[in-house]
């Protein structure tokens, strides 16, 4: 898919900067030309000369350098490229890009071109969260600039949090998406897919029996019509698939904020089997048989991540499709949920342990609309998915 595609690829300052070593040697094994621009900061955290070497291409460096100028000119080299990739995008070339500055070669790339951008960012967790930085994603993302990332992580700077840039295969994908040509190129779209553990103390959690095959399929459906996935998962029985991006959590309260974090998107997904509860009471110590009895376990309700991203007033997804696992009355109970948590569809399927659905490979589900309800017979739950992604490409044209 990436074979011949020309993806101009700009390194900043930041730790991260060697992962797009990594990168470049990615894109090269999938038949990809890059053309590497390594910022002044970049070359305080990896040498111009290994770039180059594994880029097999000029490396650019200077704004006002007048061999580079001779040879292909600023505005055109940011115009040759099928793709603009900055990683990692610290976030002073946010800042620079946000307010349209142009006081070195790398921004001045990025504003003087008509190519599309992908942003990778990777920062500390603080400047992240900074007002500025969100402000400045905030108008990137409105110029049409694609943001992939920052994971959650650990940090070399000692702290923990989102701010880590996304791994090379992720970034990968991420391209693949934006140069493919199927019906969701250019779409971005969010699934939630598996169950979640919510602990009782460091070693127990209540769990339930979903097994993330239904969204791992979707996901991967998804992926293959070229819609660029952020795949939110809990711990799974099945793998993640390849080319999408995989943010792993545990809880619902982890779930709700990664889902949170990857808006805005064009459609949203929730396979997740998100439980309901999560014990309030847990402890950070492993509970010990006592002669006092029992354990007594206290609940706290879990938000309702669907329902709140269906209320959004602002990022709401165009399209919001919810899950309904039922064991009885599974067209009204779902058709009244779907009206209830205010989602677009409602994928219902009873899970009866006699269906053999729940944890099995097949699926049959019932599609509920504002324009009526729609039975598909019993398929493999990749079958589905793949029905789904369709129905989802034509719904958002
Ligand atoms: N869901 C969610 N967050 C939750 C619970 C559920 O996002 N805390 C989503 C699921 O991913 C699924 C849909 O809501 O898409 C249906 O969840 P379900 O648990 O069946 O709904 P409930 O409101 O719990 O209804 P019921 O009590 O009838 O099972």
């Amino acid at each position: 898919m990436l074979a011949g595609k020309h993806i101009l690829l700009i390194i900043g300052g930041g730790i991260a900067a060697f992962k797009s070593l990594d990168l470049i040697r990615r894109l090269r094994e999938r038949g990809a030309i890059v053309t590497p621009v390594l910022t002044r900061a970049g070359e305080e955290f990896v040498t111009p000369l290994s770039v180059a070497a594994i880029a097999g291409q000029k490396l650019y460096r200077d704004l006002f350098d007048l061999g580079d100028e001779a040879e292909m000119g600023h505005i055109q080299l940011s115009r040759v490229a099928d793709l603009i990739v900055v990683a990692p995008a610290t976030a002073d070339l946010m800042a620079k890009m946000a307010g349209g500055l142009a006081n070195d070669l790398a921004s001045t790339l990025l504003l003087a071109t008509d190519t599309p951008v992908l942003i990778v960012p990777a920062m500390n967790v603080r400047m992240w969260d900074h007002p500025a930085t969100q402000r400045n994603l905030k108008t990137l993302r409105g110029d049409g600039i694609n943001v992939i990332g920052p994971n959650d992580g650990d940090m070399a700077c000692g702290e923990f949090g989102p701010g880590r840039m996304s791994e090379p295969l992720e970034i990968v994908a991420a391209i693949e998406a934006h140069l493919s040509e199927g019906p969701l190129k250019g779409r971005r779209i969010l699934v939630t897919s598996g169950p979640t553990h919510e602990p009782i103390d460091p070693v127990r959690y209540i769990a339930n029996r979903s097994s993330g095959a239904q969204g791992t399929a979707i996901a991967k459906a998804l992926a293959d019509l070229g819609g660029e996935v952020v795949f939110v998962t809990g711990p799974a029985d099945v793998p993640p698939p390849e080319g999408v991006q995989v943010i792993r959590v545990e809880t619902a309260l982890q779930m709700q904020a990664a889902v949170e974090a990857a808006l805005p998107v064009d459609a949203g997904v929730f396979a997740a089997a998100v439980a309901d509860w999560r014990v309030s009471s847990a402890s950070d110590r492993k509970l010990k048989k006592s002669k006092d009895g029992l354990p007594a376990l206290e609940f706290a309700e879990n938000p309702d991540i669907l329902k709140a991203v269906s209320h959004l007033k602002e990022d709401r997804p165009k399209l919001v499709v919810g899950f309904a696992a039922e064991t009885n009355d599974v067209v009204e109970n779902a058709t009244a949920k779907r009206v209830r948590k205010g989602c677009d569809w409602i994928v219902a399927n009873d899970v009866s342990p006699a269906t053999g659905i729940m944890g099995g490979s097949e699926n049959a589900v019932v599609i509920i609309t504002a324009d009526g309800v729609d039975s598909w017979p019993r398929m493999g739950k990749d079958q589905v998915a793949k029905q789904l992604a369709a129905r989802i490409a034509e719904t958002l044209g």
